[in-house]
């Protein structure tokens, strides 16, 4: 069984080449490398394009809101297009960094919903302290109908039922091998199994014990147990189930070797 990293940022690590080798040590046989704006998301289409096991997004992260155009979108659409990206995003709401405006980053936000529509791909989104936000604009746009992750899900286990139910899933990162992640270790057995996806959000959010460290894709394996550990189930169960996942999520290919 292979685990799958389903939210990295391949472009923003010191070696990338170097952090890909040794996450197929690790046994994490494929990854998916997400943008945050163009040039993002074009680095993260070369890397797919040229390592096995790698897949991109495109996207407009909303502390980039102000880059938004009408250029924009059709460029980002004509990558989306060309180089078979598995999603859109990340994109979505944050109102703790706060670093665009936020009615400009709602509308940013909805764009990209329109456009996963458009395309027929998943919402890889992004929901920093603006969960009420988030959701009504899930509810409201039809999202449901192409679905995604709400990635490093940080809400309470209400908001995770309604998203659940909205027909997303939950995104894990380190922050449950933190010691005071007791509330989300508690919450993971709320949500069905098959609406977890493990992710690194490489370099960010190093697990324990790399914390404070940069983050790679290898260290998705922490998680990973930290999960199993917090589910009471095997690692090999919540391993293979989280990969069956991401690969029905993003309809990734079958790969084991
Ligand atoms: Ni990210």
């Amino acid at each position: 069984m292979k685990l799958i990293d389903t939210h990295a940022h391949l472009d923003l690590l010191d070696d990338p080449m170097a952090a890909f080798e040794r996450a197929k040590q690790a046994g994490v046989g494929q990854i998916i490398t997400v943008g945050i704006d163009l040039e993002s998301s074009r680095r993260a289409a070369d890397f797919s394009r040229d390592l096995l096991g790698v897949f991109c997004t495109v996207g407009l992260h909303p502390s980039e809101a102000t880059k938004a155009s009408p250029d924009l979108w059709a460029e980002l659409k004509l990558l989306a297009l060309t180089v078979s990206a598995v999603a859109v995003g990340e994109c979505g709401l944050d109102y703790y960094r706060d670093r665009s405006p936020r009615h400009l980053q709602r509308e940013v936000f909805n764009a990209q919903i329109e456009l996963a529509l458009d395309l027929g791909l998943p919402l890889v989104v992004h929901d920093r302290e603006a969960h009420k936000d988030v959701l009504n604009m899930l509810a409201k746009s039809g999202a449901e109908r192409v679905g995604g992750v709400v990635h490093c899900f940080s809400g309470d286990a209400v908001l995770a039922e309604e998203l659940v139910s909205l027909g997303f899933s939950l995104g894990i990162t380190g922050v449950i091998t933190y010691k005071k992640s007791d509330e989300l270790r508690a919450l993971v057995k709320k949500v069905p199994l098959t609406k977890l996806l493990i992710e690194t959000d490489c370099p960010y959010l190093s697990p324990e014990p790399y914390r404070g460290k940069p983050n790679e894709p290898a260290y998705v394996t922490h998680t990973h147990e930290a999960l199993a550990k917090a589910l009471g189930i095997s690692a090999e169960e919540v391993g293979s189930v989280t990969t069956d996942n991401a690969r029905r999520l993003f309809s990734l290919p079958y790969m084991e070797e």
